[in-house]
C-alpha cells in the first residue's frame, strides 16, 4: 500500500496545468467522493494493526500535497486568465490634464513682465509684526488700517497679524539691503472683509518698489505704461489721480482704459472709460528712515496691484469668489492657456 501512495504522491508531484478544466479534473480524480483518496481510507481498515501509524500518516501527506497542489494551479490559473484578457489593440483611455489656476496664470505673467525689465522678486512672511506692516510704513498710530476691522490680528502687544499688504516684504528688503533696489514682491494678504461678489479676505497682490539715486515720479509712470501695455495690449492708455497712502508722498492711483470697449464707455466701465488697476507713489522719506536707507541721497517709487483684480479684467471674470471655489467648471475654461 505504501508504495501505492508513494506512485500517487509522485504524480500529483509532476502535475501542472493552467487549464482550469484539467485541474477540476485533477481534484476529482485524488478528492471527489469516489477519488482515489477516499479509496485509501476505506482500504485502511484492512491495514495490519502495527502498520496504521506509517500508512495513515502516509495518507494524510497525500491529501495536503493534493490540496496545495490544486490551490497554487488554480490561483496560477485565474491571472494567467487576466492577462489574456488585456486588449493590446483597445485605444488609451483619455487623460484629464489639469489647468492652472487664473492667480497663478496671471501672478506668472505679471512676474514675467518685471523680471524682463531686471526687478527680482523677494518674498516674507505671511504673518508678521505689527512694525513691518504699520509702523515702518508710516502709518500713524491711530490710522484706521491697523483698526480690528481691516487686520486680522494673532496676537496683541507685542501685536502680531496677517499681513494686510505685500508692502511689509518691502520694508524687510530695505532693512536688509541698500540700493539700488529694484524688486517685486508678490503673495497672499489678508483683510477683514465681508465676502462678496467684490471683496474677500483673502487675496493676492504684487507690489512693486525700486529705489536709487535720481527716482522720479516719471521713471514711476514710465514703468506703469510698459506694465499696462504688456499685459492689456499696446493700444492701452493709462491716468493718474490723485490719492493717499501713508508710505508714498506723492500717490497716485492708477486707471487703465477700459479692457472692454477701450475707452469708450460701457457699463463694465460704468460709462467712463477707464478702470483703476492699481496704487503707487514716491516712497515716504520716513520710511526710508525707518529703515536705515538715506533719504537725502536716494528716492524710490513703489507700487502695489491686485492679482484678482488683473485677472478679472484680463478674463473678463466679475465674481472674486470664483477664485476660491475651484469650481472645475470654472478652471477647466484656463486649460488652453500654458
Ligand atoms: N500697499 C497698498 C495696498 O495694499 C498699495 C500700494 C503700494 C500703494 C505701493 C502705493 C504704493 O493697498
Amino acid at each position: 500500500m505504501i508504495d501505492k501512495i508513494n506512485q500517487y504522491l509522485e504524480q500529483i508531484k509532476s502535475f501542472e496545468s493552467t487549464d482550469q478544466e484539467e485541474i477540476e479534473q485533477f481534484r476529482i480524480k485524488y478528492l471527489g467522493r469516489k477519488g482515489l483518496l477516499n479509496k485509501l481510507f476505506a482500504e485502511f481498515k484492512d491495514v495490519p494493526k502495527e502498520d496504521k501509524p506509517e500508512v495513515g500518516k502516509k495518507i494524510n501527506e497525500l491529501k495536503h500535497e493534493a490540496r496545495n497542489k490544486i490551490e497554487k494551479l488554480s490561483k496560477q490559473s485565474k491571472s494567467a486568465g487576466k492577462e489574456n484578457k488585456i486588449d493590446l489593440t483597445a485605444p488609451a483611455r483619455p487623460y484629464e490634464a489639469g489647468s492652472r489656476h487664473p492667480i497663478s496664470l496671471t501672478r506668472k505673467e505679471i512676474i514675467e513682465i518685471f523680471n524682463r525689465v531686471g526687478f527680482t522678486i523677494s518674498e516674507g512672511p505671511e504673518m508678521e509684526d505689527d512694525w513691518h506692516v504699520f509702523t515702518a510704513l508710516n502709518f500713524p498710530e491711530e490710522h484706521p488700517a491697523r483698526d480690528m476691522q481691516d487686520t486680522f490680528f494673532i496676537q496683541r502687544s507685542p501685536d502680531v497679524v496677517l499681513r494686510t499688504h505685500t508692502s511689509s516684504v518691502q520694508v524687510r528688503v530695505m532693512k536688509d539691503s541698500q540700493p539700488p533696489i529694484r524688486t517685486i514682491s508678490p503673495g497672499r494678504v489678508f483683510r477683514n472683509e465681508a465676502i462678496s461678489a467684490r471683496a474677500h479676505c483673502i487675496f493676492h497682490q504684487v507690489e512693486g518698489l525700486y529705489i536709487d539715486e535720481n527716482i522720479s515720479f516719471s521713471d514711476l509712470k514710465q514703468i506703469l505704461m510698459y506694465f499696462a501695455k504688456e499685459m492689456f495690449g499696446e493700444d492701452t492708455k493709462i491716468r493718474f489721480r490723485p490719492s493717499y497712502f501713508p508710505f508714498t508722498e506723492p500717490s497716485a492711483e492708477m486707471d487703465i482704459s477700459c479692457t472692454l470697449c477701450g475707452g469708450k464707455g460701457c457699463n463694465v466701465c460704468k460709462y467712463t472709460g477707464f478702470l483703476e488697476i492699481l496704487g503707487c507713489g514716491m516712497v515716504d522719506p520716513n520710511v526710508l528712515k525707518n529703515s536705515d536707507i538715506d533719504s537725502s541721497k536716494y528716492s524710490g517709487y513703489a507700487f502695489g496691484m491686485g492679482i484678482e483684480r488683473i485677472a478679472q479684467l484680463k478674463y473678463n471674470v466679475n465674481d472674486l469668489r470664483l477664485y476660491f471655489e475651484n469650481d472645475v467648471r470654472f478652471l477647466d475654461q484656463f486649460k488652453a492657456k500654458f
